[in-house]
């Protein structure tokens, strides 16, 4: 009988050390073994925000436990593992290291093959996970980092219909959370804050909304947030500077992600109208709801990840390493750590976002 293929995953990019155990059953199903994070929140905290070298040295310090709690989970045995896929970027570039030292030295210790994977890849892989995912399917990835629409055609193969051209959206969360006061880390945070609140007090921008395709801009929210955070005295005005905020992040994604159905539509006539909505921001209940009222309305399948693997895991860079190991896509021990690294190859192509309004 054949043997059924074992991927370790391992993800440092930011915040979060990780591991995971990813099996692939004799149907072809993903069966995920184990899938081990630990959030260095408490780290950050008293900062505000992640501080690179001390998430770097946290990294150093917990790599090997992690791996070694997630191989015991699995109940495998590290000579079982056929390869090693790990975050090469993008991220800090302090964190990433660590991850890839790490699984570089293993894979060659153990003369197993390497995968390097695009944690954006990672993201975007995530449902196949628990669900049988087609390509093509439309995703939108909204992380800490990334704000994107794009046409993911099949593994590597990524067109971008529309990005941010100023803040990701995570940001924005996060950034409008420290202005209101709420503590780190401000998205989930500023989610649960806004449920007390009033989302029609506060009146603010919807940056590009009637042009520019399916682009995306929070920087102007953010700074209307600022304003009127100045002014405000009570805890209520807080609440419903939050409640304000999350209503309009909902109503910029709803009127953006039918210009993208759009768009979607042109390129994939008559096939499988699917989905994705992927990365941190995707965990937000509320931009859940909406996104999904809306895609049954204009005929597309809603697929979230579950809300264990939105944010940053392991289990998303072993999912897109049992891809490659299926086609044999390894990489050289000499593969660097990419701070920057777009999914649409054309990316690099464009100045700056490259977007016209
Ligand atoms: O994908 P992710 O874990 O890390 C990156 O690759 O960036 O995304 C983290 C981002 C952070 O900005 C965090 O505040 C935001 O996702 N986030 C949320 C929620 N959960 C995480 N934003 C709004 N509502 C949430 N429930
Ligand atoms: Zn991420």
């Amino acid at each position: 009988m054949k043997k059924k293929a074992l991927i370790l995953g391992i993800e440092s990019s930011c915040d979060e050390t990780a591991a995971s155990i990813l099996e692939e059953n004799n149907e072809g199903v993903p069966n995920l073994l184990s899938n081990i994070v630990s959030s260095q929140e408490e780290i950050h905290k008293k900062f505000g925000g992640v501080v690179p070298e001390l998430a770097a040295r946290s990294h150093i310090n917990k790599i090997d436990l992690i791996v070694d709690k997630a191989l015991k989970k699995s109940g495998k045995k590290l000579s079982d593992i056929d390869a090693i896929a790990v975050t090469g970027g993008p991220g800090l570039i302090v964190c990433l290291s660590v991850g890839l030292n790490f699984a570089k030295t293993l894979a060659m210790t153990l003369k197993k093959p390497l995968i390097v994977v695009n944690h954006l890849e990672g993201h975007a892989l995530s449902p196949k996970l628990v669900t049988d995912l087609k390509f093509p399917y439309l995703l939108l990835l909204i992380s800490g980092g990334h704000s994107q629409y794009l046409a993911v055609k099949n593994l590597g193969k990524y067109k971008r219909l529309g990005t941010t051209i100023d803040d990701a959206l995570g940001e924005a969360f996060d950034k409008t959370a420290k202005l209101i006061g709420i503590k780190f880390p401000g998205g989930p945070l500023l989610e649960k804050f806004a449920e007390k609140g009033d989302p029609e007090k506060f009146q603010l921008p919807k940056p590009i909304i009637n042009k520019g395709g399916c682009n995306l801009s929070f920087a102007g929210l953010k700074t209307a947030v600022l304003k009127i955070s100045k002014k405000i005295k009570t805890d209520q005005d807080k609440h419903d500077l939050a409640a304000s905020f999350q209503k309009t992040i909902e109503e910029i994604l709803y009127k953006k992600t039918k210009v993208a159905f759009n768009e979607f539509r042109k390129l994939y006539k008559n096939k499988n109208n699917t989905f994705v909505v992927a990365g941190g921001v995707a965990a937000n209940k509320k931009v859940r709801k909406v996104l999904i009222e809306l895609s049954l309305k204009e005929n597309f399948d809603p697929i979230f990840p579950p809300l264990d693997l939105c944010g940053d895991n392991a289990a998303m860079i072993a999912m897109v390493g049992l891809e490659k190991l299926k086609i044999k896509k390894y990489d050289s021990f000499d593969h660097p750590a990419k701070p920057r690294w777009p999914l649409d190859s054309e990316a690099i192509f464009l100045k700056g976002a490259g977007v016209k309004l």
